[in-house]
């Protein structure tokens, strides 16, 4: 699988960069397929790519799908929802029907159950699935060694983890690496290491570092994250 790394300088061209990346992998989707099935992840990195995103015209945004990567077990109106923030800085600005955005319900008293219907409504294959990840190299809500990331079945999962270490759902390994277009956003001084770890040494140890899984996709990362990789990474 062809990679792709783009670096930029800071965090207006990371958000020009990613927004402009995503819109041509929805373009591509619907012009190939008539649809895009679009999943949208959580945390800092993505919110102003969402923002730029929200205004680029010409968008088929009537033929997406939205679903989500992992969420905390909270309700969608928390300050820590990956719902709330994907609607306040993208969602609300567009004319996507609500019955075409499928929120992770992770605020119910029966995770696996909630795991399962989510499971039922995601596609076989998301087109578009945008990543982040943490320092510990975690992407979605895999974190490092949680058994999570030994399914070859299941793509939807409940998970204990990160900090605050709270209940949530995730996608799974095969959720990611099903998915036809991957892009990794990443951003911050506090990422180099962990960045160099995951994309320039030795085999994938997708235990270890998670984000591993979307090793051959593309990433854009900003100066900062970048600055301990090589040139020919
Ligand atoms: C979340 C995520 C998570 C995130 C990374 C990076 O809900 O927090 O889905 O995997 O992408 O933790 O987060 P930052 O962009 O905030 O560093």
């Amino acid at each position: 699988m062809a990679h792709d790394r783009i670096v930029v300088d800071d965090e207006r061209a990371l958000a020009e960069t990613g927004a402009k990346w995503i819109t041509d992998a929805i373009r591509e989707a619907v012009r190939e397929r008539g649809h895009c099935a679009l999943a949208l992840t959580g945390g800092d990195t993505p919110r102003p790519v969402y923002e730029r995103l929200a205004r680029i015209p010409g968008v088929p945004w009537i033929k997406l799908s939205i679903f989500f990567t992992d969420e905390r077990a909270v309700p969608p109106d928390h300050p820590d929802s990956n719902y709330r923030m994907a609607f306040e800085s993208l969602l609300s600005h567009l004319p996507i029907p609500p019955s075409q955005i499928h929120r992770m319900q992770a605020e119910s008293d029966d995770l696996n159950e909630a795991a399962r219907a989510y499971e039922s409504l995601l596609p076989e294959q998301l087109d578009v699935l945008v990543l982040g990840m943490g320092a510990d190299g975690h992407t979605a809500s895999l974190f490092p060694y949680a058994p999570a990331l030994g399914e070859s079945t299941r793509r939807v999962l409940p998970v204990r983890g990160g900090d605050p270490l709270v209940q949530r759902l995730t996608i799974t390994p095969p959720a990611i690496e099903g998915a036809r277009r991957v892009l990794v956003l990443v951003s911050g001084a506090d990422k180099a290491d962990i960045v160099a770890r995951a994309l320039q040494e030795g085999p994938d140890d997708i235990m270890e570092l998670p984000v591993q899984l979307a090793r051959e996709r593309t990433w854009i990362l900003d100066r900062a994250a970048a600055s301990k990789l090589s040139a020919e990474t």
